[in-house]
């Protein structure tokens, strides 16, 4: 049995994505913050398949010690039904903001989310795709282009604009990706980033207010189906062999920032592994 964890499966991208994967007779485990939005995904995908394998599990990602007590429970799963194998992690939950605002842990909450939630969960679900030779998706986004981290002010604590911390988040899901293929691709283990294109979902309605809420209110309408961007992670899990490529949309490679280099990757390493208090050890630089 084939096992997918899928952050941010109770809407959006990350429910279609989980549906169709399901339909593909994956075993998938989903995780999202609210308990009610859990339940009404996993009715969604039963109704349409009683046979299903679906499990939801609930934490609230933009918390660091919610990241480590979830993928605790992931892994104690993963041990007494999947042989502790984990085949491929969905790193796709995420959110945008008008405001400065911050976790409980004090840090910045989209990139909180965005980046170093998804950085901290693959860190505790190593062990797991490293049994399987796992796959690891993130959902990346076009809007990672144009921009170069803030090295000296990453949470953008001085001067917030909402859109540029975002766009910064992106870029960070790709430069992890590639240090993550530095990393691990020797073992057999690939990271990939899909852009999904602009799709029709309530990202920005949620939590948010003033400009941003009204101009995604109007830019969704021109956004396409969940259905679309869902296609390319079933084709990412698909492949018997892994992919060689990096940065996907509609299940082809796509150019991606020249920022993505293994020395910006080495670097957000680095900081992360600072900001959530691990260490997933040294790349030799070629
Ligand atoms: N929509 C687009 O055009 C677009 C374009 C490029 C990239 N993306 C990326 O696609 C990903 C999914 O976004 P989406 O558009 O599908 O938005 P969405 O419908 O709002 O889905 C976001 C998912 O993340 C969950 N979530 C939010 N905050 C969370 C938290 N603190 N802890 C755990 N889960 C949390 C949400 O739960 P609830 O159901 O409870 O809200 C939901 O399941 C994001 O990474 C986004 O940056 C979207």
């Amino acid at each position: 049995m084939y096992t997918i964890v899928i952050t941010g499966a109770s809407s959006g991208i990350g429910l279609e994505t989980a549906r169709v994967l399901t339909q593909k007779g994956f075993n998938v485990l989903g995780v999202a913050r609210n308990e009610a939005n859990c339940n009404r995904a996993k009715d969604m995908i039963l109704s349409e398949n009683p046979n299903a394998k679906i499990s939801f599990f609930v934490a609230d990602l933009m918390q660091q010690r919610e990241v480590i007590r979830v993928a605790e429970e992931i892994t104690s799963y993963l041990d007494q039904k999947c042989s502790g194998k984990l085949f491929a992690l969905i790193n796709n939950a995420g959110c945008v903001r008008s405001w400065y605002m911050t976790t409980e842990e004090g840090y910045e909450q989209q990139f909180a989310l965005n980046h170093l939630a998804g950085f901290l969960l693959t860190y505790k679900l190593l062990p797991a795709l490293e049994k399987a030779r796992g796959r690891i998706i993130m959902t990346g986004s076009e809007s990672h282009k144009g921009i170069k981290v803030n090295w000296d002010d990453v949470m953008l604590s001085h001067r917030y604009n909402p859109l540029t911390a975002y766009k910064q988040s992106k870029l960070c899901n790709i430069l992890f990706a590639k240090g993550l293929n530095d990393r691990y691709a020797s073992a057999g283990i690939r990271a990939y980033v899909v852009d999904p294109g602009l799709v029709n979902t309530d990202i920005g309605n949620k939590e948010t207010g003033g400009l941003v809420n009204l101009i995604w209110m109007l830019r969704k309408r021109h956004g396409v189906s969940p259905t679309i961007p869902a296609k390319t992670y079933g084709y990412l899990c698909e492949q018997e062999t892994a992919p060689d490529g990096l940065y996907y949309y509609l299940c082809k490679e796509k150019i991606y920032s020249k920022q993505v280099t293994s020395k910006n990757a080495n670097r957000l390493f680095e900081l992360s592994e600072r900001l959530c208090g691990i260490y997933f050890g040294k790349v030799e630089m070629k």
